[in-house]
Formats: C-alpha cells, structure tokens, sequence
C-alpha cells in the first residue's frame, strides 16, 4: 500500500507547500555523493546560497540537518567552556540559541526584548561593550512574534568589540534582502523548509574567514564531530570533496530545483510577492477582528503574528483543527508567551500568493460566521 497523505496547505511556521518540480527532482534516480554529476550540482547550490546570503564566503553549504543543526553548528564551533556570550532574545528562536550556546559551555548574557518587539541596539551595543563577548548572536526573523530585527547597527556593534556576529536566518532567507558580508556577519545558518519552499531537512549556512580562524585557535576540539567545520571543509570547501559523511544526495538535488526557480524569479520580485500577499492577508483579516502583533516597521511578510479576538482565544486551538480537517488548511499556533494569544500564519515561497490568501479568508469567514 503506497503511503497516501491528504493535501494541506500548509500556511504555517514551515514547512511550506513545495513547487512539484522540487519534488520531481528528488525522485530522481540515486547517484553516488561522490559522483562528479552530483558535484557538479553542489557546486551549482553552494553558488547560488553564496548570491542568496550575500557572501562571498566559500564555505557555504548546505549542512545536512535542519535550522536547529545550523544554530548548533555555529555554536559548536566558535564557542569553548567559559566564553562569554552576548545573546538577543525577541522570542522562542533566541531563546533557543542562548540555550544551546549554554550547552557548550559558554557564559551567557541575554538581552531580551518585550514579545511583539525587536531588540534595542543600544541595548545590544551596551551589553557588548560591557560583557566583551567571543559571540553576538541574534535572529533576523523571529518565527516565534513575528518580528524582523534590523541587523546592521549590533553586528558593527559586535565587529567593534571583536566578536564573531553570528544570524539566524531561518525566516528570511530567500523571503528578503540578505547582505550577510555587508552587515559584517561571520555565521549564518538557515532551513530548507521555509521561503525557498523545499521540504525540510537541509540547513544552508555560511562561514566567513573569521570562523575558520577561530577554530584553528581553538585550545580543545570542536566537541561535535559531525559539525566540525574544519572537518566539513574537505568535502564542502574547495578542494577535492573528500569523504566526511553521506550527503543526503536527494535533499540536495530538490534544493538545488528550488534555487533554480527563486533565482529564475528574482530575490526582488519575490520579496514584493511575500510583501503584497501579507498585505491581502492582514487586510482581510481586520474585519474578522484579527490584529497584527507586530508594528508596521517591523513586521515580517513570510510570517504574520496576528492577534486573536477575544471571542477566538478559548476556542483558538479547536477552530484551528476545523481549518484542518475542514479545509486543509494548516495555520501555526502561538509559541511560548504568546501561546493561545495569536496564530502565526506563515505566507511563505511559494503560498506567497493572492490564492492562498483568498482560500485562508473564505474559510475563516465561513468558521466564524
Ligand atoms: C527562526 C528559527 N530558528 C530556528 C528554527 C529551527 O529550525 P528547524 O525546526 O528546521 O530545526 C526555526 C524553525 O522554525 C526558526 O523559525
């Protein structure tokens, strides 16, 4: 009996609807990862990433696990026992990274910002001066309020104090402009399963020279092996792609057709395209009573916090359910503090259009008329 899954739009957190033309290519026929064809298709990914994180880091791959691996991996390799740590925390994603980075032994200072809301960077900027950190590190999208944090101002602030800037780019990369070499950002990791509209499982990053050094001064090992950049670089870096681990030839391929089409489209056009089908969306929302959380400036597109009205909030987690079994249609619940609050409705590759948008209202209209 063939595995048989109804059909969901999935306009959650992620992941996202994937293009079939993704799927198709992974259902291509296997090939080794040591194939010079599959190579020769890494090579092609590695590239494209570099254009999409703005970097002209050459070690940039795609690391076999998902967001949650790349956050470990950056933090696996620049941290040692004892090192202080700056982390901003707008929400559960931050959160997350002050706890792993605590894991690896480091001394962490949070700076926190109200949910809903982005980091001071004055605040950020205070803290580094104060703390001296080996590592800054924040999100630019939090999933988790909806929040997108301007980078700019706390990397400098990070680079001028000597510390590794490191950005969670799960959100928004492939869903707005990123500029990692730019912005002075040393690690940045990603996922698959979000704006480029590929099914879970890959965690795109990049690694500038500042990393790379850090490890060679390291005093002890990298205590992951499998995430040891000084390990991954015979296989992802330039040389002759010596054997680390298998690659999961498969995943690569799909992302590599995912890249194809988000470079065919244009990181431009599609950032308008996320821009224009949240505005549909919160427009249609605001008579059903359902309010953004975030305030203009600073919301993001791909993922839209929104308010529940009052009426909604006891009854939030059963009309979600009626969403899904009535309709198909998957939203995200509210994470952490916000738990039961809002809804999280991710709009996000290639659900980044007026359809989804439409089909979403008629059956919130029909739920609660
Ligand atoms: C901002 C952010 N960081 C990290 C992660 C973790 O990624 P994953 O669930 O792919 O491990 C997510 C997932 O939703 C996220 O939204």
């Amino acid at each position: 009996m063939p595995i048989s899954l109804p059909d969901r739009l999935l306009l959650g957190p992620g992941p996202s609807n994937v293009h079939p033309d993704v799927l198709g290519a992974m259902a291509s026929p296997l090939v080794g990862h040591m194939d010079p064809a599959f190579h020769a298709v890494l090579e092609e990914v590695q590239s494209r990433l570099r254009g999409l994180f703005g970097t002209t880091n050459p070690m940039t791959l795609p690391l076999s696990t998902t967001g949650s691996g790349g956050m470990e991996a950056c933090f696996a390799n620049t941290v040692e026992p004892g090192d202080r740590v700056v982390v901003g925390i707008q929400g559960v994603f931050g959160e997350r990274m002050a706890e792993v980075a605590r894991r690896y032994g480091a001394d962490v200072t949070r700076v926190e910002s109200e949910p809903g809301t982005v980091l001071d960077p004055e605040e950020m900027a205070a803290a580094i001066a104060r703390v001296e950190p080996v590592v800054v590190a924040f999100v630019h999208a939090e999933t988790s309020t909806g929040v997108c944090q301007p980078v700019e101002a706390i990397a400098r602030a990070g680079r001028e104090r000597g510390a590794l800037v490191v950005l969670d780019c799960v959100t928004s990369l492939s869903g707005l402009p990123l500029t990692l070499d730019a912005w002075g950002i040393d690690a940045a990791y990603s996922g698959t399963q979000k704006c480029l509209a590929c099914p879970p499982g890959l965690s795109p990053a990049s690694f500038g020279p500042r990393v790379l050094e850090r490890i060679t001064a390291r005093t002890r090992p990298v205590p992951v092996w499998y995430l040891d950049l000084s390990l991954l670089d015979g296989y992802f870096g330039s040389g002759d792609r010596i054997y680390h681990h298998t690659a999961p030839v498969s995943a690569v391929l799909g992302l590599a057709e995912a890249l194809r089409r988000v470079d065919a489209e244009g990181l431009e056009a599609r950032e308008r395209r996320h821009r224009e089908a949240s505005r549909r969306l919160l427009e249609g929302l605001a008579p059903l009573g359902f309010e953004p959380l975030v305030d203009a400036p600073h919301r993001l597109p791909m993922l839209n916090a929104v308010r529940l009205p009052e009426a909604v909030q006891p009854v939030e987690a059963e009309l979600r359910n009626r969403l899904l079994e009535r309709h198909g249609i998957e939203v995200g619940a509210g994470l952490g503090k916000l738990a039961g609050q809002i809804w999280r409705i991710g709009l996000m590759g290639e659900n980044a259009r007026p359809e989804p948008v439409d089909r979403l209202l008629a059956a919130l209209r029909e739920e609660l008329a």
